[in-house]
């Protein structure tokens, strides 16, 4: 194929200009070029996309019934006798080859019972990624100890297992990755780290359904696993949540934990042996995640093939980089981030390239914000119970040591990233948000004086 026809050829082209894009017109253009030498919706042109994109969560009358059954039964709580509860927890570590699961009422308080139960105490520390929901640095505080963050690799959104080690004090008690995103981290790496130091390692694969390293599910690839069923998760059920692992010294714990502190399978009339709270799983919200364990297998292949789509493309194109994963793993999605770099697109702003993108019929999001800076760990390290904990001067140098975070700083800057709900749609609709991308390259020197 002629030079110029080549994506390559392309976008040096594009920059050459709105002449040469009309006299390349003219010839056989490549699906995508024509897209990208019309204006840009934010500039008057026509939208890349105007079909919508597919709702979640989704509900299907065929699982009613079900649901129904559990209202009119009276027997709501596990504590009601073995039910959907047990089946699901079943279903769950088998779709996951893990030895055990424990349903929980969310993830946090899958991440809460699990940093409890592999020994994380007052005064402890845990290194974390700092890219992650808020939540996960709350099962740390909630526990009474300090969230020390690792830095983010800004290539893979995830952990760097190299910014671990300068982390470590005496304190510290586990380590506390986060496959965010559904993109698996470097867990041979962190694992590794944990050894040597002698560290419990606890997953939050919130995010993570059904990802994969080196062949094994994020979830089992530690001490304990956590995920959420929450309401935008890809096996929803309103709240929820899960701890999965392969030591039933641990899971027998988790289950005393969070069901008031009694020996697995007791409920009411049995002692309480040990410390705990009330995170226990509704009937109903198992018979829900029951429903969907083969719809969310089946999604997940969707979001992996669109995903692959996407990314083949998506490299060609300078100025934007997709996550990169370990390897011999597979993502799952949860959002398709991508770093986006204005110096590639004549300066125009990351708020800018989002607005151009919305106007073409893609929505997107920032992903998430430097929260260590918004007041949740001020307020801890001030509080009578931290101060008690800690010395003044770990506190210090733990407040000052947020603004070295410079892998996070640079993902929080520049992620922009499509919703997981988005892959599911056809390719005709992947092809829309590449030429939509496209499009805003092409015009990106209009666009930066427009907005
Ligand atoms: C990475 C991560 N960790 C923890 C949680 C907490 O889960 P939940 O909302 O079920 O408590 C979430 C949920 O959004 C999450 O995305």
């Amino acid at each position: 194929m002629d030079d110029y026809l080549t994506r390559r050829g392309f976008m040096r082209l594009a920059a050459a200009g709105s002449a040469a894009l009309s006299w390349l017109g003219a010839r056989r253009a490549p699906a995508g070029f024509v897209a990208a030498a019309e204006k840009p919706a934010l500039l008057g042109g026509r939208p890349a996309h105007t079909g919508g994109w597919p709702k979640w969560p989704e509900w299907r009358e065929s699982w009613e019934g079900e649901i129904l059954k559990i209202l009119r039964s009276g027997r709501w709580y596990r504590g009601s006798g073995p039910g959907h509860v047990s089946e699901f927890e079943a279903a769950y570590a088998s779709l996951l080859g893990a030895r055990r699961c424990l349903a929980t009422a969310s993830g946090t308080t899958a991440l809460i019972t699990s940093l409890y139960v592999v020994g994380v105490d007052a005064g402890d520390e845990v290194i974390v990624s700092p890219y992650t929901f808020s939540a996960t640095y709350n099962a740390i505080l909630i526990n009474k100890a300090l969230p020390v963050f690792a830095d983010t690799d800004p290539d893979t959104w995830n952990m760097d297992p190299a910014s671990i080690e300068s982390r470590i004090t005496e304190r510290t008690r586990a380590i506390l990755p986060v496959h965010i995103y559904g993109l698996p981290c470097d867990m041979d790496r962190i694992n590794a780290i944990a050894k040597q130091h002698d560290l419990a390692v606890v997953e939050d694969a919130c995010q993570a359904w059904l990802a994969e390293y080196k062949g094994q599910k994020c979830g089992t690839l530690a001490d304990l696993g956590c995920f959420s069923f929450q309401n935008s998760k890809h096996i929803p059920s309103g709240e929820g949540g899960a701890v999965t692992g392969n030591r039933d010294d641990l899971l027998d714990r988790c289950h005393a934990f969070h069901n008031c502190g009694r020996a697995t399978g007791g409920f009411q009339g049995s002692g309480c042996f040990t410390r705990g709270s009330n995170f226990r799983m509704q009937h109903f919200q198992a018979a829900m995640l029951l429903q969907q364990i083969e719809k969310l297998v089946q999604e997940t292949e969707v979001r992996r093939a669109n995903a692959d789509y996407l990314i083949a493309s998506l490299e060609a194109i300078p100025g934007i980089a997709p996550a990169r994963l370990p390897e011999n793993s597979r993502a799952v999605w949860h959002l398709f981030p991508m770093r986006y770099d204005a110096e590639h697109f004549n300066g125009l702003s990351r708020a800018g390239f989002m607005r151009a993108l919305g106007a073409e019929g893609i929505p997107c999001s920032s992903g998430y914000r430097e929260q260590y800076l918004d007041g949740m760990l001020d307020e801890a390290i001030a509080s009578r119970g931290y101060q008690r904990l800690f010395s003044a001067q770990r506190l210090k140098d733990y407040r000052d040591s947020f603004h070295e975070l410079k892998g996070n700083q640079q993902v929080c800057a520049q992620t922009v990233a499509l919703s997981q709900s988005m892959l599911l749609a056809d390719r005709s609709a992947m092809d829309h948000i590449l030429d939509a991308i496209r499009k805003i390259q092409t015009h990106s020197a209009d666009l930066a004086k427009a907005v």
